[in-house]
């Protein structure tokens, strides 16, 4: 970095924060683009979180991400959130805009540009299967929803949390809530199946979300998991003749998108991705 001005302070507010790739992401993002941004990890006990956002405005902090267990929760001390945020329930980056703290969700939309970056998915001619009904299906269904995508279902083991989704959901496009029997039967009809659960997610690396025999040739097969950076479902599916997609890219354009939030420029989307590669 060359600029003698002084830096200007981004961070992640989460608990824990110790194993977060971001801050390497972030830092070498902006040491790549020339920016003088700074990026920290910060663990917020839970009593905290409000005075944790007030400090964004008091440090004249640039903005944050928000990671787990306070996606929800910083809402309410934040000033206003966007309409994509707001269908989500959940917001991952604030942006700090002269004391105003804004409240996006990247998520999403990290989700839709490295799928469409990495398959040859067409999301309007694309029904849409989504496995749990968590903060990350959320993210995902609303954006897929949002982009165009023709219909989206949603299975969870917890019925009433995939019918919730479904209600944010069916404003922007057909929806439909499953019971996870209903799978076999109407999982060939869909052009692209999610998972958005933990199963097969280091060290469980044996579970799978469905039954891999009922994954078909040409479907594109989606796992929001990236450590193992290839899931049981991703390899099984792959051997079945899918188009396989992992949670690296995720990962890596919601960090993308937050860059751009707060630096107003285009992200160096492969130094991060070779950056978070070298740690994984
Ligand atoms: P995230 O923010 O990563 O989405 P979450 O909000 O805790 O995490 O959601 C986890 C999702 O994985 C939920 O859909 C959860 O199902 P329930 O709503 O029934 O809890 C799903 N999930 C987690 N463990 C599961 C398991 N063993 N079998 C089936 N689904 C599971």
């Amino acid at each position: 970095m060359q600029s003698r001005e002084p830096f200007t302070l981004t961070g992640l507010f989460g608990h824990p924060v110790g194993h977060s790739r971001s801050p390497h992401m972030h830092n070498a993002a902006f040491s790549a683009k020339g920016v003088p941004y700074l990026y920290m990890a910060f663990d917020i006990q839970p009593d905290q979180i409000g005075a944790a956002v007030a400090g964004i405005r008091a440090l004249g902090m640039r903005g944050v991400n928000v990671t787990i267990p306070y996606k929800v929760d910083v809402i309410p001390y934040l000033d206003r959130i966007t309409p994509e945020a707001e269908l989500i329930g959940a917001v991952n980056t604030i942006v700090n805009e002269n004391g105003e703290l804004i409240g996006h969700n990247t998520d999403g939309n990290g989700y839709v540009r490295s799928l469409l970056e990495e398959t040859n998915i067409s999301l309007p001619d694309a029904h849409v299967l989504v496995l749990g009904a968590g903060g990350a299906a959320r993210a995902v269904a609303v954006a897929l929803a949002m982009r165009g995508a023709q219909s989206v279902m949603v299975a969870n083991r917890t019925r009433e949390k995939g019918d919730q989704l479904i209600e944010s959901l069916s404003s922007i496009c057909p929806a439909r809530s499953l019971s996870t029997d209903e799978i076999p039967d109407l999982i060939g009809l869909v052009q692209l199946v999610i998972n958005t659960t933990s199963l097969g997610m280091y060290p469980s690396t044996q579970e799978v979300p469905i039954d891999p025999g009922l994954l078909r040739e040409g479907q594109v097969v989606s796992d929001l998991i990236y450590n193992p950076r290839e899931t049981r479902l991703l390899r099984e599916a792959k051997q079945r003749g899918a188009i396989v997609h992992s949670g690296l890219g995720m990962f890596i354009y919601q960090g993308a998108e937050a860059f751009s939030l707060w630096t107003g420029l285009e992200a160096p989307v492969e130094v991060m991705r070779k950056t978070v590669e070298e740690l994984l």
